[in-house]
Formats: structure tokens, C-alpha cells, sequence
């Protein structure tokens, strides 16, 4: 049996920081606010001339010397994002040319801000399937690019950045499963609707209606999972999960009966960052030798669409 075995993880953040201050002066808010409903202090923002690919790659580029590949041995690029650099083609082939790599097949997967499970959720097939060997996943996003800085509402939740990883083909898992799901009755609650004359098109969010439905989704999908493997809550090492708000993932530590110092949290630095946020937090965690080699990690997500998703992995 062949599984999918996660290899090598990077991660980027532009350097431009937007603090809870700097948005005092852009709307009604406070930092006192933002802390005590979302946990957030900070998001990091791309720069004008940056580009969700420049992100990407600076991420993949990382991943790729962590799992000590020739680049070259990549047969798939998959590239998560909601905030794409063209209608077409897609980021993943600006990325496949960047990264100079030529003839993989390369594609995007817009699940907003649970692309990152989705793509891992493909990416995991692929190679049990024998369809690819080496796989290399980008979760990004420039939620910058499509904010209403004069909406209060959601402007103060999404940053910018990128996480990467490397998957490979292995004996042992690995990957021991994925779960994916979406109920698109729903997509008028987040969204982006075109807009019909030349301005901006920006993220529309009816906040606390969200947030009722996310933690109680990612409660369900929390048993899910566990029933799937056969697990118990104790069995789980660390909580990877999407970074929407401090409030959504205390409730799902909870829910596992997990302490808050077994979940990997960014949100406070880096906001909502969308496809890229699980990404970012895996490096991060597997950077400080917080996640060790045969710990079990859960990772969840649940954003637009909805969707929403989970995956275990033994790292
Ligand atoms: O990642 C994809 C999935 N996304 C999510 O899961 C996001 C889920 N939603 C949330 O994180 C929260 O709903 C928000 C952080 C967006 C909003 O927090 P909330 O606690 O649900 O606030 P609310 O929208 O119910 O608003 C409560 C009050 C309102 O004032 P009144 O009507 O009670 O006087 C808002 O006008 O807070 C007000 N408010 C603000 N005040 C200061 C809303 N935004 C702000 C703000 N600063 N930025």
C-alpha cells in the first residue's frame, strides 16, 4: 500500500505589517475591540508590486530544500487560493514557471479558506493512486487585495501570506485521511460578488451568523474524523486548525478536550490569512519543535461556500 507522507513545509510573510493601531485611524474600531473578538493584533500585507505568486514561491521554495528534493522530481503542483494573480491562467502554472519546473500538471483549488484541506485531500489521492510521486501544495492568499478597508465588520480579520508543502509517496502514513464538504445554500453569507461597474471587487461577510455555523460545523467534523480512524480525543497530539478567530478555535480545543498550549495559534500575528493560514501554522509549529516526527496532528478548516474540511496526519 502507498501512502502520502508530508515531507518538507515553508512558509512567507510580507514584510508590511497592519497592526489593530494602524487600523484605529482607517474605521470605528479599537485594538481593544479587535483583541477581545477575533485575538487578533497584527496581519501582515503584501506590498503594490507583489503578487499572490511572489508569496507562493518565496513558500515553496522553503519547502522544497526542507524535504531535500530535486525540485525537478515534482509531478504535481497544486496551488490553493482564493486571490489568484489572473482570471487565468493559474497561479499554479505562474508558480511552475517560476520555480522553472517544466511539464507537471499544475492547477489552482479555490475552496477559500479551506483550499489548503481540499488540496491536501487531492494531493493525498494522487499519490495513493500512484497518479503522481511528488507533490508540492501551496496554500496562499493576498486577502488584502480584496478587503473594504472602510468595512469594519471584516476588514480587521484577513492578512496576507503563504505555507507550503512538500508531499511524497511513502510505505507508512502519512496522510490517514481527509474529509471534505461543502453546502453552497450558504454562499451569500462570504463571499465576493462581481461587481457590475469597475470598482473593487471586495469580501461581503455576515460575521456573527458565520461564526455560529462555523463552530458548529467544525465540532461535526471533529467527530468525524476521530470515528474515521478509530481514535479517541486523547490520541490527538496537536490542533493545526484554520486561524478565523480565537474564539472559533478555543471552542474546537474544547470540543477535543485539547489545552490551548497543544494548538498551534497565529491568528494573533497574522490575522486570517485565508488558504495560507493552516500552511503557516504547520511551519511555524514544525520550526519551533513544538510538532515532533510520529506526533498525530489534526488540521481543520471552514470558510466560503461554505466549505469546510479536516485532515490527520502522523507527521
Ligand atoms: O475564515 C472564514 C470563516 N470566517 C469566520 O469564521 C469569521 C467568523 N466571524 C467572526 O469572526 C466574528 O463574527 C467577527 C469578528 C467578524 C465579528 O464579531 P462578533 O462578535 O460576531 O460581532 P458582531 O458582528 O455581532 O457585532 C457586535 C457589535 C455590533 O455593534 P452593536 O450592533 O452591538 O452596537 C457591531 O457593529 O460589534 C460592532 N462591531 C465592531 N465594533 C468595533 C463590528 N465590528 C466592529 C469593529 N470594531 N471592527
Amino acid at each position: 500500500m502507498s501512502f502520502s507522507k508530508i515531507i518538507g513545509t515553508g512558509s512567507y510573510l510580507p514584510e508590511k505589517i497592519l497592526t489593530n493601531h494602524d487600523l484605529e485611524k482607517l474605521l470605528d474600531t479599537s485594538d481593544e475591540w479587535i483583541t477581545t473578538r477575533t485575538g487578533i493584533k497584527q496581519r501582515h500585507i503584501i506590498d503594490k508590486d507583489q503578487k499572490t505568486s511572489d508569496m507562493a514561491y518565496e513558500a515553496a521554495i522553503k519547502a522544497i530544500n526542507a524535504a531535500k528534493i530535486d525540485k525537478n522530481t515534482i509531478d504535481l503542483i497544486i496551488v490553493a487560493t482564493t486571490t489568484p494573480d489572473k482570471v487565468f491562467p493559474s497561479t499554479a502554472c505562474t508558480l511552475q514557471n517560476k520555480l522553472e519546473i517544466d511539464g507537471c500538471p499544475a492547477f489552482d483549488v479555490q475552496a477559500v479558506c479551506s483550499g489548503f484541506i481540499y488540496g491536501l485531500s487531492i494531493a493525498d489521492k494522487y499519490i495513493k493512486t500512484r497518479s503522481a510521486r511528488t507533490v508540492l501544495l501551496v496554500g496562499v492568499d493576498a486577502m488584502s487585495t480584496i478587503t473594504d478597508y472602510t468595512d469594519r465588520g471584516n476588514a480587521i480579520l484577513w492578512g496576507d501570506g503563504a505555507g507550503a508543502v512538500v508531499l511524497s509517496n511513502s510505505h507508512e502514513p502519512g496522510i490517514l485521511s481527509t474529509h471534505i464538504h461543502a453546502q453552497g445554500k450558504y454562499e451569500d453569507m462570504l463571499h465576493v460578488p462581481r461587481k457590475i461597474d469597475q470598482s473593487k471587487d471586495t469580501i461581503e461577510m455576515v460575521g456573527n451568523q458565520v461564526f455560529k455555523i462555523a463552530v458548529k460545523t467544525l465540532d461535526k467534523i471533529v467527530d468525524e474524523t476521530l470515528e474515521a480512524n478509530n481514535l479517541r480525543k486523547s490520541d490527538i497530539d496537536w490542533l493545526v486548525p484554520h486561524q478565523a478567530n480565537i474564539r472559533i478555535l478555543e471552542a474546537t480545543a474544547k470540543k477535543l478536550s485539547l489545552s490551548m498550549d497543544k494548538v498551534i495559534v497565529t491568528i494573533d500575528r497574522h490575522g486570517n490569512t485565508s488558504a495560507a493560514s493552516i500552511p503557516l501554522a504547520l511551519d511555524e509549529g514544525i520550526q519551533a519543535s513544538k510538532i515532533l516526527p510520529d506526533q498525530l496532528v489534526l488540521m481543520e478548516a471552514f470558510g466560503g461556500g461554505f466549505t469546510w474540511g479536516s485532515a490527520l496526519i502522523r507527521i
